[in-house]
């Protein structure tokens, strides 16, 4: 094949003949338990998922529209769970792919390093904050975020010789046995005896549900000064730990952003108390927030940076990117074969100079903006909707039950059922949206990051729809 002849167009005619189909088709879809759908609830595992919100088959996939068996085209908002910074099949991820494969470069090297490895760091390094940059150490992990928390993790234990971590209330950080045990969400740790032990919660500022029940201002002040304190108090019963680990913008506890006064805050405790500061990018990174990196609104710079999911350019990749002083673990600490995945690095290479060069990263953040202020109007409209939630083009709308008493602050308990019956409801109408947080009753958005305005409209007439159907 010759390289140079493949087109590079944003959008390529496939694709706007998808949006042909999304626009011309009438809906609600109908959902048919198909063929596949039988086969696969016959061989797959119970704790299968997704398939159980969403029961289509995939048949083809291009930038946001996914169009299943029945010939059925949909607004993918889930997104490969954020993974997918632009959409399905974009042409330069699949010019990166073939391009690989005709040059015949390696499909896997273990840490060996190769052409591909080194453009894919210095890429990814071109994008860190500079004084990170100038001190970065890179460790590839076995590619998916929850491997990359085990790294993390380990980094810190060994570089302190402490083994306590302190992560958050809501947070999410994988299914592995380290990064579940630092995961907040109780009802998939339960059932699984000895996770590892040394983990201690502490009140992340989650304003519509508030800890402290104060909310705002007050509640990051309170928050900050029990942190602390925990840190400086003889008698708190619990000692310094190997590291704090947090996400600037949580995504599965619900799409709650951290305000830059307590990201701060953190910083400056970690710092006073040396004590190396985690902060999870696997999902908020890549320009999803609006900023490369979430923690970039802040203006902090952590000690060890998580990332997967987007960094890979949809394929399978994980990093950690951290300080100096923290490598001094020993060859081999962090092993694992598919460390090497060269495929995954030159799509990320392209997908991360792709996000740069066309201004994605601001783009996510306008049409982040507007999408919540659209969906702001709704609000007013569909009492239901207790908040809307994030940053860039990582948006949350918790549905709340307004039949019962409301708090102190004026928010409602959430409301599970109706939270499940919407996100069906916007399937019926071509929009597959993602749902978290608490009692699973947080609405979310993660579209590509290229999306035109157009497609934002387009999803929030969807989105409408979906209400007054069930409404
Ligand atoms: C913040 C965060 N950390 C870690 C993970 C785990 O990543 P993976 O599912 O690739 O193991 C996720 C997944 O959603 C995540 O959102």
């Amino acid at each position: 094949m010759n390289q140079e002849n493949l087109q590079l167009s944003p959008v390529d005619t496939y694709e706007e003949n998808l949006q042909t189909i999304w626009d011309t088709t009438s809906r609600p879809y109908k959902l048919n338990d198909n063929s596949y759908l039988q086969k696969q609830k016959n061989y797959e595992s119970n704790a299968r998922s997704y398939p159980r919100k969403f029961p289509i088959a995939i048949q083809k996939a291009k930038g946001y529209f996914i169009m299943d068996t029945e010939g059925q085209v949909f607004m993918d908002c889930l997104g490969g769970a954020g993974s997918l910074a632009l959409g399905h099949n974009h042409p330069v991820i699949k010019k990166a792919i073939q391009k690989s494969i005709a040059n015949d470069s390696a499909l896997l090297t273990l840490d060996i390093t190769s052409p591909i490895k080194d453009e894919f760091v210095k890429t990814l390094f071109g994008v860190l904050p500079q004084e990170l940059r100038e001190n970065a150490k890179i460790q590839f992990c076995s590619p998916c975020g929850t491997d990359a928390v085990e790294a993390a993790i380990k980094l810190v234990k060994i570089a302190t010789g402490r083994s306590t971590i302190f992560s958050f209330s809501g947070s999410y950080h994988g299914m592995t046995n380290g990064a579940l045990a630092i995961t907040g969400n109780k009802s998939i740790k339960t059932q699984i005896p000895n996770l590892m032990s040394d983990v201690v919660f502490l009140p992340f500022p989650y304003h519509y549900r508030c800890p402290f029940g104060v909310g705002g201002l007050e509640a990051e002040k309170l928050s900050l000064h029990y942190i602390e304190n925990i840190l400086k108090d003889s008698h708190s019963g619990v000692g310094l730990p190997a590291a704090f680990i947090l996400e600037a913008v949580q995504g599965e506890g619900g799409v709650i952003p951290a305000s830059p006064f307590w990201l701060k805050g953190i910083r400056e405790i970690t710092k006073k108390y040396d004590i190396p500061l985690i902060v999870d990018e696997v999902q908020a990174g890549m320009g999803r927030t609006g900023h490369m990196f979430a923690f970039e609104e802040s203006g902090i710079i952590p000690d060890v940076c998580v990332l997967s999911k987007a960094v890979g350019g949809s394929l399978p990749l994980s990093v950690i990117v951290y300080q100096k002083y923290l490598d001094k673990w020993q060859p081999g600490s962090h092993a694992g074969t598919f460390r090497g995945n060269q495929l995954a690095m030159a799509t990320g290479t392209a997908v991360i100079k792709y996000i740069t060069e066309n201004s994605l990263v601001d783009n996510s953040r306008q049409k982040g903006n507007y999408l919540r202020n659209e969906l702001l109007k709704l609000q007013q409209k569909y009492p239901f909707i207790g908040e809307i939630r994030g940053r860039g083009l990582m948006i949350g709308v918790e549905i709340v039950d307004t039949n019962e008493s409301p708090n102190a602050l004026g928010s409602y308990p959430p409301n599970t059922k109706l939270a499940a019956q919407i996100q069906r409801s916007c399937l019926h109408n071509g929009l597959i949206i993602e749902s978290g947080g608490r009692e699973n009753s947080v609405l979310r958005l993660l579209t590509p990051l290229n999306i035109s305005e157009k497609n934002a409209d387009d999803i929030l007439y969807a989105f409408e729809n979906a209400l007054i159907s069930i409404n």
